[in-house]
């Protein structure tokens, strides 16, 4: 099986999602989306965006390589009675099923950054929009000690095997000059593209930090693996540790709960 697919279906990836539902509105509600509109959310898991962007009356497409989430995502749709919302499986790097400029806006929020071939991204997500339309990414920055998940991402990764050759960082979709450079190559200017740094925050009443940590270590992939490879080498628990601790100290809920903001690189291209 396809390693990104195996990585994403391997956890379940919802568990994380319902903690960062009230961002996904906050995201959505700051497009300014006005149906009619055909909008596609690449890598779009189980909707935490593509449902209020449906919501907002604009005919949705959630397009996303993990078959589990695809099917939770659909779940949620039939549940909300939200006809103007599919999910169907597909990859980031070939959306060999979407004709040309099929949709009026693309968002991709921390799901596009994640496929390994990112010049193909930025070429398949300016080929199915629009010309006069638009593409929003949110990608988690690297190195950035204000973004929780970039620091959960950097310390799961000192503990599982280096990456195979030619892999690509899903961090470098934070970093301007890469962000640049691949929608460059798929024929947009540097003055249609504006990137600006906002926030998404973890979120739950009744979830302490401690037990975020679980979460992250039995359905998010990226930990999932780091804590197997570091069971293998008698180090989870030094893994564990500093998770917590990260965890923890990035809390900004008071009597309880969880409130962790995690910054984030909002990049918009105008075509
Ligand atoms: C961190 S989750 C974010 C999901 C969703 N956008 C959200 O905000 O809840 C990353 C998502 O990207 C998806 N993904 C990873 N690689 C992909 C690819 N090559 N093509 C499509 N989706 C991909 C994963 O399956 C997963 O649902």
């Amino acid at each position: 099986m396809n390693p990104n697919q195996a990585l994403w279906e391997k956890g379940d990836f919802t568990r994380i999602a319902a903690l960062m539902r009230a961002s996904g509105e906050q995201f959505v509600a700051a497009l300014g989306v006005a149906p009619p509109l055909r909008v596609l959310d690449l890598g779009c898991g189980d909707g935490t965006t593509a449902l209020p962007l449906a919501r907002l009356g604009a005919q949705v497409t959630g397009i996303d390589i993990a078959g589990n989430l695809v099917d939770a995502g659909n779940r949620r749709a039939l549940a909300a009675g939200l006809s103007n919302l599919k999910f169907q499986q597909g990859d980031a790097c070939d959306l060999r099923d979407v004709a040309d400029h099929t949709y009026d806006l693309s968002v991709s929020v921390f799901g596009a950054m994640f496929a390994p071939q990112p010049f193909e991204v930025a070429r398949e997500l300016v080929r199915v929009t629009r010309p006069g339309g638009r593409i929003v990414m949110a990608n988690w920055i690297p190195n950035d000690p204000t973004s929780y998940v970039s620091q959960v991402l950097k310390i799961s990764s000192a503990f599982t095997p280096p990456p195979p050759e030619g892999f690509i960082s899903p961090m470098t979709w934070g970093v301007e000059s890469h962000i640049v450079e691949r929608f460059g190559k798929a024929g947009i200017a540097a003055e249609q593209i504006s990137m600006a740094r906002d926030t998404f925050s973890f979120t739950a009443a009744d979830v302490t930090p401690v037990e975020l940590i679980d979460r992250f270590r039995r359905y998010y992939g990226p930990t999932m693996n780091a804590f197997e490879a570091a069971e293998k080498n008698g180090t989870q628990d030094d893994l564990l540790q500093q998770l917590n601790a990260l965890a923890t100290a990035q809390n900004t809920a008071t009597g309880g709960g969880i409130s962790i903001a995690a910054t984030y690189m909002k990049v918009t291209v105008q075509l």
